[in-house]
C-alpha cells in the first residue's frame, strides 16, 4: 500500500523530528526510601499544574495520601491526579490491575466526592491483570515462606508478586485479552488456574465467578482502554504538556536495587518509568526524590537505622507511622543518608522533597545515619546481601533539635536556625538540592524552596 511519501521524505521526517523536535519531556516523582514517603502529596502539588498525570509500575500496594481541603484521600491504583479535574490520569502498561480493586477505589472515592473520573482516566491496553486468584496465591506463599523459613516477606497481599511472576513466565492475561474475545480470554484464564492448582493444590478458586465479574468490569473499562504507546507517544509528541509520572513503592523495595528479597516485584526507579509506559529515556526531565525527614518501613527486612525504643515509638505515634494500604503499623528510625545517597545514585534526583519535617519537632538532638561500617571500616556502597546488611554498624552525626512547632511555617525563613541547618545537613550530604519541605499533611503545608 502507498503512503503517497517516498522512504526518503519519511527518513528526513523523522531526521527533522529526532533535531528539533524531542517532545515533551516527563517530571518525576519516586520513592527514596522503602516507601510511603509522602508521594502522593507530592504528586498532588504538581498535579495542579499537569495536564497528564500516569502510574508507571505496582499495583494496589501503593496507598498514597492527598489532602485536599481537609478531606483526606487514599489513592491506590488510581493516579494521585485524578482529583485535579483539568488533568488526564494514565494507568500505564508497567502497573499490574485489579479490577475489583480499581472499582473498589473508585466507589469509595466517589463517596467522597470524585466526579467525571471516567472522562480523565486512561488505562494501557498492554497492562497485565491481578486476578483474585494471583492475591490467593501471595496469602499462600506467604504462610509456606512462615513454614518453610520462619518468616515471611510482609507482602500487601494484593498479588502484585504472582502476577508480576506470571508476566515474566509469559502466562499472564492483560487488559488487551480481556477486551478481545471473551470465551478466548476464558479459556487462557482456566489453564492458568489449572497450572496453578497443580503447582499449589491447597489453591482455592472459584473460576466461573471470577469471570462473570471480569465480563462486566471489561464493558466499564472498555471506553477507557487504550494503545498505551501511542496515548504516551501523542502526549510527548502532540501540543506542549506537563506530564508527570508518580512513582509508587520506593528505591529499597525496587525488585533489582531494594533489600531483596524483601522488596516488592516491579522496578521502582527510574528505569520503571520507560519501560512501564513506553517512553525514551531522552524525555525524561525532572527527577523528584520524596523522603522522610526520618525513616520508615512496612513488613520484614533489614533496617539498619532503625530504633526500636523510645525514639521509634515517638516517631511512630507523632508521625501516625500506620500502612495505608494494610494498617499495619510502619517501623521507625532515623534518617539514612546512606539509602539516599544510594537512591541518588540510581534515580539522578534533580532535586529532593523532604517530608514530615514536623514530626521531628519535639526532638531535643536528632542523629542522622552517615555511613555505614563492616568490621569497622566504611564501606563506600550499599550492601547487596541482607546478611550484611542485617550486621552493618551506622555511623551516625548528632544534630541538635529545634524544639519547636514547625507546623505553621510556610517559608525557609519561618523556620528555626536548627530546623534550617538539619535540611541543609542533609543536602550537602546528597549533594542534591531541597526543593519541597513537608511540615504538615495539606497542600498548603510544603514549604517551596526555590
Ligand atoms: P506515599 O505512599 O509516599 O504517597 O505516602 P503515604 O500517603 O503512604 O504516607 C505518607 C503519610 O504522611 C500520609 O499520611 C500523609 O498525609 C502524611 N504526610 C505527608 N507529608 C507530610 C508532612 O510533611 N507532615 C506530616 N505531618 N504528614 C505528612
Ligand atoms: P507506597 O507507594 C510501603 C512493601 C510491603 C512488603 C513488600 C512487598 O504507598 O509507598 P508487595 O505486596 O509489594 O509484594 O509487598 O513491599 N510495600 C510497601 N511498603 N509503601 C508501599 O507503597 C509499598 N508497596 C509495597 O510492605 O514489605
Ligand atoms: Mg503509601
Amino acid at each position: 500500500m502507498s503512503l503517497g511519501r517516498s522512504p526518503n521524505d519519511h527518513r528526513s521526517a523523522a531526521g527533522k523530528r529526532a533535531r528539533n523536535d524531542s517532545g515533551n519531556k516527563v517530571t518525576v516523582v519516586l520513592g527514596a526510601q522503602w516507601g510511603d514517603e509522602g508521594k502522593g502529596k507530592v504528586v498532588d502539588l504538581l498535579a495542579t499544574e499537569s495536564d497528564v498525570v500516569c502510574r508507571c509500575q505496582g499495583g494496589n500496594n501503593a496507598g498514597h495520601t492527598v489532602v485536599v481541603d481537609e478531606k483526606e484521600y487514599d489513592f491506590h491504583l488510581l493516579p494521585s491526579g485524578i482529583i485535579s479535574t483539568k488533568c488526564t490520569s494514565f494507568i500505564g502498561n508497567g502497573v499490574v490491575i485489579h479490577l475489583p480493586g480499581l472499582f473498589e477505589e473508585i466507589d469509595k472515592n466517589e463517596k467522597k466526592g470524585l466526579k467525571g473520573w471516567d472522562k480523565r482516566l486512561i488505562i494501557s491496553d498492554r497492562a497485565h491483570i491481578v486476578f483474585d486468584f494471583h492475591q490467593a496465591l501471595d496469602g499462600l506463599l506467604e504462610v509456606q515462606r512462615q513454614a518453610q523459613e520462619g518468616q515471611t516477606i510482609g507482602t500487601t497481599k494484593k498479588g502484585i508478586g504472582p502476577t508480576y511472576a506470571c508476566k515474566a513466565s509469559r502466562t499472564g492475561l492483560r487488559i488487551c485479552d480481556l477486551m478481545a474475545d471473551f470465551s478466548e480470554f476464558s479459556t487462557r484464564v482456566k489453564n492458568l488456574v489449572q497450572q496453578y492448582q497443580s503447582m499449589y493444590p491447597a489453591l482455592k478458586v472459584d473460576v466461573e465467578s471470577e469471570l462473570k465479574k471480569l465480563k462486566d468490569y471489561a464493558e466499564r473499562i472498555r471506553p477507557l482502554v487504550r494503545d498505551g504507546v501511542y496515548f504516551m507517544y501523542e502526549a510527548i509528541h502532540g501540543s506542549p504538556k506537563r506530564i508527570l509520572v508518580e512513582g509508587a513503592n520506593a528505591a529499597l523495595l525496587d525488585i533489582d536495587f531494594g533489600t531483596y528479597p524483601f522488596v516488592t516485584s516491579s522496578n521502582c526507579t527510574v528505569g520503571g518509568v520507560c519501560t512501564g509506559l513506553g517512553i525514551p529515556p531522552s524525555n525524561i526531565g525532572d527527577v523528584y526524590g520524596v523522603s522522610k525527614a526520618y525513616t520508615t518501613r512496612v513488613g520484614i527486612g533489614a533496617f539498619p537505622t532503625e530504633q526500636l525504643n523510645a525514639v521509634g515509638e515517638l516517631l511512630q505515634t507523632r508521625g501516625h507511622e500506620v500502612g495505608v494500604t494494610t494498617g499495619r503499623k510502619r517501623r521507625c528510625g532515623w534518617l539514612d543518608l546512606v539509602i539516599l545517597n544510594y537512591a541518588h545514585m540510581i534515580n539522578g534526583f534533580t532535586a529532593i522533597a523532604l517530608t514530615k519535617l514536623d514530626i521531628l519537632d519535639v526532638l531535643e538532638e536528632i542523629k542522622v545515619g552517615v555511613a555505614y561500617k563492616i568490621n569497622g571500616k566504611r564501606v563506600p556502597y550499599f550492601p547487596a546481601n541482607m546478611e550484611v546488611l542485617q550486621k552493618v554498624e551506622v555511623e551516625y552525626e548528632t544534630l541538635p533539635g529545634w524544639k519547636t512547632d514547625t507546623s505553621a511555617a510556610r517559608k525557609w525563613s519561618d523556620l528555626p536556625p536548627k530546623a534550617q541547618n538539619y535540611i541543609r545537613f542533609v543536602e550537602n550530604h546528597i549533594g542534591v538540592p531541597i526543593k519541597w519541605v513537608g511540615v504538615g499533611k495539606s497542600r498548603e503545608c510544603m514549604i517551596q524552596m526555590f
